[in-house]
């Protein structure tokens, strides 16, 4: 009997610690965590200022019209014509479901569940915005934009010829790559990041060594960088 009544107040007890804990949370979110939680985010979204990636960067969203972050160039319509501002509430229902809060948003995620965890993002939205939370966050994305602006001699193409089915690349370090040619990706990089011109950067597009994406600096320099000739 005693030992029922303990098991029976310690279950309280651990209820009404569980309770009290997730609405402390919920009261403020906590910014140290969404900085965390912001890791779902960080495929598509830096928090470092003028760094976009899919979607634009967040270092100043909190307290912004939405839509209007400068010198990002992949805005729907839905998102500028929107009228919405960045606050506790509509970030809360962006991030529970954008497609609700602006239909037709090119944002296509599931959306986050955890009222907590939405909660803890906005906390650290809103760090990141009045310059509390720096700028470089030291979330590992794995997915930002390599800088290539001064990389070694084992990734600087010095030329790049094509021969049937594949790409040789001659490296400024003297090996030669082959690669088949639909595992090559051809891609460009104009920001500050981006490689010098003329001097195309070959990155490692994955684990598997058989595939990686060769990075120039504009779209003109692609063509006649390759030369077709076997
Ligand atoms: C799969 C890519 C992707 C993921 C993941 C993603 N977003 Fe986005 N996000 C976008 C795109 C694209 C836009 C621009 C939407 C448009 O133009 O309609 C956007 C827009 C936004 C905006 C509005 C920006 C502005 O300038 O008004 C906010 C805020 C935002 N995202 C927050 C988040 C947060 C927080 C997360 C993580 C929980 C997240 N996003 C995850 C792609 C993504």
């Amino acid at each position: 009997m005693k030992d029922k009544n303990y098991l029976a107040l310690s279950a309280l007890a651990a209820v009404a610690g569980l309770f009290l804990g997730t609405s402390g949370a919920m009261a403020a979110g906590d910014a140290e965590r969404g900085k965390k939680a912001f890791l779902t985010c960080v495929s598509c979204h830096s928090a470092e200022p003028g760094l976009h990636k899919t979607g634009p960067s967040l270092a100043n969203i909190f307290g912004r019209k939405a839509g209007a972050i400068e010198n990002f160039g992949r805005y729907s319509e839905k998102i500028k014509n929107s009228g919405i501002i960045w606050n506790d509430k509509t970030l809360d229902s962006w991030m529970r479901d954008p497609q609700s809060l602006i239909p037709g948003t090119l944002m296509k995620i599931r959306g986050l569940d955890k009222a907590t965890e939405r909660r803890d993002i906005v906390a650290y939205l809103k760090q990141l915005a009045s310059g509390g939370g720096q700028a470089s966050t030291g979330v590992e994305t794995g997915a930002d934009p390599v800088d290539l602006s001064d990389p070694p001699p084992g990734n600087q193409v010095t030329a790049l010829n094509h021969c049937r089915d594949t790409y040789h690349l001659k490296m400024a370090n003297g090996e030669t790559i082959k690669f088949w040619e639909f595992n090559l990706r051809l891609k460009t990089d104009g920001s500050a990041k981006g490689p010098p011109k003329r001097r195309p950067m070959l990155v490692d597009g994955g684990m598997r060594g058989d595939r990686a994406s060769l990075v120039f600096a504009s779209p003109a320099e692609i063509s006649p960088f390759i030369k077709e000739k076997c």
